[in-house]
């Protein structure tokens, strides 16, 4: 798969947008129900691109380490319903998320283990097609995943890691600040539709977005911290 761009973005949200529009309706609606009992992490741009991503790269294997409530857990499974094909692992230490999620969004495309991911390495599909991480936030936790994680998993695969840029740079011995550096040795190019990193990129996907119809808000927040990623082949 390509590193993703604007450009390529901007082509899944035509090809996606009366989905996406349900999708969107759907969180949202969710959200309001929900109020503050719900607290939802990802930010709607990078949920929209991950949902993007997910329907046009069809995957049969996602994993997602970091549920918390279920916002992205949510997102991804809809992609999976959507798409008609589909399983998604997901880890936590804790397990709000299964009491969150709709039954029937769960079906049968979803599993959840409850416990630091680290213990579980056993339970990630060698196959996995996608990887979703938005997890500890620790340098340490981001030096097992460089080390355990991705050469556990198939080369090439999108990847993608949340609260890397809140910034213009990630913190200082975080877990971005480790990704990033893995990244930059291993010659990896990666997209975020960040405000403080990128903020050209998430105004050119917003008007694209408005031109569409679909500039409501989902959630209110627009940090979108997000990066996306191939692994290296
Ligand atoms: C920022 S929250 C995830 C938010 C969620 N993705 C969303 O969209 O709302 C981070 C989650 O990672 C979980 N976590 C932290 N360290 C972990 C570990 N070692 N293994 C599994 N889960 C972990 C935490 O319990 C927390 O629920």
């Amino acid at each position: 798969m390509d590193v993703v761009s604007v450009d390529s973005l901007s082509k899944l949200y035509q090809k996606y947008e009366s989905d996406l529009r349900e999708v969107r309706d759907s969180q949202r609606a969710f959200l309001e129900r929900r109020g503050k009992t719900m607290k939802a992490q990802l930010d709607d741009l990078e949920a929209e691109i991950t949902y993007l991503l997910l329907r046009d790269h069809r995957p049969e294997r996602v994993v997602e380490i970091g549920t918390f409530y279920g916002w992205s857990t949510m997102w991804i499974l809809s992609a999976l319903r959507d798409n008609g094909i589909g399983h998604l692992y997901s880890f936590d230490i804790v397990d709000k998320v299964v009491s969150n999620v709709p039954a029937e969004l769960a079906a049968d495309r979803w599993t959840f283990t409850m416990g630091d991911v680290r213990q579980h390495l056993d339970k990630i599909p060698g196959n996995t097609d996608y990887l979703f991480i938005d997890a500890d936030h620790g340098a340490r936790f981001a030096r097992w995943y460089t080390e355990n994680l991705f050469p556990a998993v198939p080369r090439g695969i999108p990847t993608s890691v949340h609260d890397v840029y809140h910034g213009r740079r990630p913190k200082p011995m975080s877990e971005g600040s480790v990704v990033i550096k893995w990244l930059d040795e291993h010659n990896v190019e990666y997209f975020t539709p960040s405000l403080a990193k990128a903020p050209e990129a998430m105004e050119q996907l917003t008007e694209v977005k408005r031109d569409l119809g679909l500039a409501e808000p989902v959630k209110k927040s627009t940090d979108n911290p997000m990066i996306f990623f191939n692994l290296p082949g």
